[in-house]
């Protein structure tokens, strides 16, 4: 028994190993921060696939975030392709801050990762209503930035201890070392409304809604602190209409809080007591959120 699953792990991670990441040079525009990109592309590619946009953290790269958040199983057994880029300035951090990436094709990294995205949905005919965005600390402010910079491009977004788009406004730099710390620091403190008009100010002419948006943060994180988890509520709620309904503990392990706006279909947070940076990626919960998988968060 032991030995089968041993066995059967093993030749799951043979495979896996096997599919290395594939690199994408010609996705087009400009590429003044000089991101990189490799993707993920299944045997079993579906006709019209889901696309995960997966971002990671400072210091951080495509092939590292592939192992720290590694859909590829998944991917291989449900035909979705899954995005690793690569942050190469600012100590491998996203810019998260500069007026330039706080705007609608305002041509820093955001705008960037869109066009890695439309590249990627002609190229592999990417269903445009499964289109989502995941990261973690810096790549989890990312997610926060790109859908309120693209809300017409992703559906859904799921976040690993990061901080409300706009949050780092006006901040110098997006690293540790080089951002002004107060937002990380847990010290910015707005309303909802406040952070909704942030939000719709950076892409002045759009009218739909917002993308679906599930956040995590551990109670413990000493680098990015834990008042941001609210902040980023108070942000969703606001640009969702829907305020906060209940919370749950244990859910969906021991020690974590789930707290959730309206029926839980667009806004979802976890409170993880005693976890520093970052949350652990759930992968299971961001198939079940993105709708890759059946069943509710
Ligand atoms: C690189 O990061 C620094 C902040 O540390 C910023 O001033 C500079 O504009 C960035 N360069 C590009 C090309 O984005
Ligand atoms: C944020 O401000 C509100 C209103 O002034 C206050 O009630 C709340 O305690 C503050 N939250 C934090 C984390 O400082």
């Amino acid at each position: 028994m032991v030995r089968n699953a041993l066995f059967s792990c093993a030749a799951a991670f043979l495979l896996a190993s096997a599919q290395a990441l594939e690199p994408v040079y010609n996705w087009g525009g400009p590429n003044p921060s000089n991101l990189q990109l490799e993707i993920y592309v299944p045997r079993n590619k579906a006709p019209n696939p889901a696309l995960i946009l997966a971002l990671h953290p400072c210091g951080g790269s495509g092939q590292q975030y592939s192992h720290q958040a590694d859909y590829t199983m998944e991917a291989e057994q449900l035909g979705f392709i899954v995005a690793y880029p690569t942050a190469t300035n600012d100590s491998n951090c996203w810019d998260n801050s500069s007026p330039r990436a706080l705007k609608h094709d305002g041509g820093s990294d955001p705008t960037i990762l869109n066009n890695m995205v439309q590249y990627l949905v002609g190229k592999y005919n990417v269903d445009k209503t499964r289109i989502f965005a995941t990261g973690s600390s810096s790549g989890c402010m990312m997610t926060n930035v790109l859908l309120a910079t693209y809300p017409d491009v992703f559906a859904a977004g799921s976040c690993y201890s990061g901080v409300a788009a706009g949050c780092l406004i006006g901040s110098p730099g997006n690293s540790p070392t080089t951002s002004d710390r107060t937002c990380a620091n847990g010290k910015i403190n707005k309303t909802g409304p406040e952070w909704a008009k942030i939000v719709r100010d950076m892409y002045p002419g759009y009218t739909g809604s917002y993308p679906r948006m599930m956040t995590f943060h551990g109670t413990a994180d000493n680098l990015v602190f834990p008042p941001n988890l609210d902040e980023q509520l108070k942000e969703w709620s606001a640009l969702h209409n829907v305020g906060f309904t209940m919370t749950a503990q244990n859910q969906p392990q021991p020690g974590y809080t789930k707290i959730v706006y309206g029926d839980g279909t667009k806004l979802m947070g976890f409170m993880a007591q005693n976890v520093g940076h970052t949350v652990p990626v759930h992968k299971e919960l961001d198939l079940m959120w993105f709708g890759i998988t059946q069943g509710r968060v």
